[in-house]
């Protein structure tokens, strides 16, 4: 028995941005909160674009600014605050995963009427369907435009920071604005760590045990797109910023497969779930800042090794779609651990957390947050905590071969 949910409208396509102010407005929608980073994302072409558009159909709306990365629980309530003020009756996160991420959690809290906090890491369930949601990504990775999920960052009493993992059916925004042109003046640096994220979701959500027929098609696609694409993606991403309404930049077509991998991952993700790559790249980026593509780009091929003897059959599958030879040669499980290396490695990710700067004192914090990841039980191989003490001990010094 298979279950496949994935109800989120998507528009995709080079200059579909423009599309998003007459669909709010089809939804009823009359004043919107517009949900944003605190820096370029506010200020960039696109950003203008949506506010004029959102004028000239005669919907207001208040740009709450307040999202840094990995909101904390705090900014989603504040954010609750300026919707309730305003009398909001749509939301629309726009820019990376955090702010869409916030958006979600703003559209739940408002809707149940209650902090967001009462629902993070506690097991209590959203109940009430939330107001009308739009998510616009500005990079390629999180996929979170189309996902169950989000992410929040919980500071306990002690001021122990921890990212929490939530998902329900009502998170699923109600309309995905993918425009691939928004992506278009992203740095290198942040192409690459997004990209390597968005791939961690296939490669997660294919190996998972709770993986599908129906989940297996966006994986294997997501992974095709990104093997083909990531690294040009990575050496042609502008350096400067870009018109929003310039389509002649460097590497269209990179910027469109790997805009459309991270949606098709993140459809994926919401099927199948994740597994110990996030389970470990959850506490590093909550207590040393490492940004969360960048550590699961360096822990991905750890992971995978480690994963060999339970998941190899997959593992040549992921093989097979990344290097994308035409099925002339099936690549082994450890050549697929190789090429994912190999990838990561041609984009500059660094080969373990130390190389990444991430200190030794934090070994005993992550690896006891990682042991009570909730997709723990995803994970092919069941490891013990004996195990993932190991594997974390390799994350830190340790290289896998490219
Ligand atoms: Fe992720």
């Amino acid at each position: 028995m298979y279950e496949f949910c994935a109800p989120t409208k998507i528009i995709f396509g080079d200059g579909c941005l423009s599309e998003t102010a007459p669909r709010i407005k089809k939804m009823g929608a009359t004043c919107a909160l517009l949900v944003t980073g605190r820096s370029s994302t506010a200020s960039s072409a696109g950003f203008k674009n949506l506010g004029k558009e959102l004028d000239a159909e005669g919907i207001r709306w208040v740009h709450f600014a307040e999202v840094g990365a990995d909101p904390e629980t705090t900014i989603v309530d504040r954010g609750a605050e300026v919707y309730r003020a305003n009398g909001c009756d749509a939301i629309i996160g726009f820019g990376g995963g955090s702010p869409i991420d916030c958006a979600k959690g703003i559209a739940a809290s408002v809707a149940e009427g209650r902090p967001i906090r009462d629902f993070v890491g506690t097991g209590l369930a959203f109940s009430v369907p939330v107001p009308p949601l739009v998510a616009i990504p500005t990079t390629a990775g999180t996929g979170t435009e189309v996902t169950n999920a989000a992410v929040f960052t919980v500071v306990d009493e002690n001021g122990h920071r921890s990212k929490k993992g939530t998902s329900s059916q009502f998170y699923f925004p109600r309309l995905a604005v993918v425009d691939p042109l928004l992506h278009a003046s992203m740095p290198p640096s942040l192409t690459a760590a997004t990209g390597m994220d968005a791939l961690t979701h296939a490669i997660e959500a294919y190996v998972s045990r709770f993986h599908t027929p129906l989940s297996d098609m966006y994986c294997l696609e997501a992974i095709r797109l990104i093997g083909r694409s990531l690294r040009a993606a990575c050496e042609k991403a502008p350096q400067r910023s870009i018109s929003i309404s310039d389509s002649t930049t460097a590497a269209p077509f990179a910027r469109r497969d790997m805009a459309m991998a991270a949606t098709l991952a993140g459809v994926a993700l919401s099927q199948a779930g994740l597994g110990m790559v996030h389970g470990f790249a959850h506490p590093v980026g909550a207590m040393t800042g490492l940004a969360h593509g960048l550590a699961n780009a360096i822990l991905l091929p750890f992971v995978m090794n480690a994963l060999i003897p339970d998941a190899g059959e997959r593992l040549c599958d992921i093989g097979a779609a990344l290097t994308d030879d035409n099925g002339e040669k099936r690549p082994s499980a450890e050549d697929t651990v190789r090429a994912i290396a190999r990838l990561g490695r041609d984009i500059g990710i660094p080969d373990n957390l130390e190389a990444a700067g991430v200190s030794m004192t934090y070994f005993e914090s992550i690896l006891t947050d990682a042991l009570s990841y909730r997709r723990r039980k995803a994970s092919p191989r069941a490891f013990t905590d004996a195990e993932l003490r190991a594997l974390l001990e390799r994350m830190y010094g340790g290289k896998v071969e490219a």
